[in-house]
């Protein structure tokens, strides 16, 4: 999968793009990325990528023209990018459009800037995302956020094929609990289900412990899940045991 990301500060990217899963993911030919510094392409003496809002007001807006010359650049050397702005009037991210991402041949990601952006750039875009209901400082980190969700869903790319689906939202659930050695730290133990060898005893108190943690904080995933047969049954355990 390509990545290309556009942006003023593409210095912001050259640690995290270099460094564990993704490093490898790049070294085995699975992930690319494209970095792109719009600064390149603004046309006067100044390489001026911000101006002043029409109408007056505080704080500067970045221009359109140079995002539209850096996008048509991107086009010319990748084919079919699927332009996405971060911005925080998008579409809120969540793993269902991580997903959705990560089966894009090309994703190039537009971190917007200073104060905002001119209304025309939103014209350009496929695609607006923000991450989370407060302001950045610029679209920067939040690109980071949606590189690591979807890179780790572009097949190979975790090394484990299986771990994603059995991980948090995946089902609509947060993910049960994890132990690794010792047995006992501090007084607290290992569930004795999970050292017990019994693959059913494991994956039902698994399921019933990703349930009792979705109702307790996450109780606003519980309106949307769908739950079996056996998810109701455990779902009255945990609301009894609550109570
Ligand atoms: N830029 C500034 N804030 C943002 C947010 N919350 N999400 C995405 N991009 C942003």
């Amino acid at each position: 999968m390509i990545f290309t990301i556009l942006t003023l500060f593409p210095a912001i990217f050259e640690s995290p793009l270099n460094e564990s899963l993704i490093k490898k993911a790049r070294d085995k030919g699975l992930l690319e990325f494209n970095i792109v510094n719009i600064r390149d392409f603004t046309t006067d003496i100044h390489h001026t990528a911000d101006d002043a809002p029409f109408g007056g007001g505080a704080g500067m807006v970045m221009k359109v023209e140079p995002v539209h010359y850096a996008m048509e650049q991107v086009r010319k050397e990748h084919a079919q990018p699927h332009f996405v702005l971060l911005t925080p009037h998008g579409r809120r991210f969540d793993q269902h459009v991580a997903a959705r991402l990560s089966h894009m041949p090309h994703l190039a990601l537009l971190c917007g800037r200073y104060e905002g952006v001119d209304e025309r750039i939103h014209s350009l875009v496929d695609d607006e995302v923000s991450i989370g209901d407060y302001v950045l400082a610029g679209g920067e980190t939040a690109a980071l956020v949606v590189v690591d969700a979807v890179s780790r869903l572009v097949p190979g790319v975790l090394g484990n094929e299986a771990s994603p689906v059995d991980e948090s939202f995946c089902d609509g659930l947060l993910e049960y609990p994890q132990y690794t050695r010792p047995r006992e730290f501090m007084d607290m133990q290992v569930p004795d289900a999970l050292l017990s060898g019994n693959h059913e005893e494991i994956r039902k108190w698994r399921r019933k412990e990703s349930l009792k943690r979705t109702i307790l904080r996450r109780p606003d995933l519980m309106e949307r899940f769908q739950p079996t047969r056996e998810d109701e049954i455990m779902i009255r355990q945990v609301v009894g045991e609550m109570e």
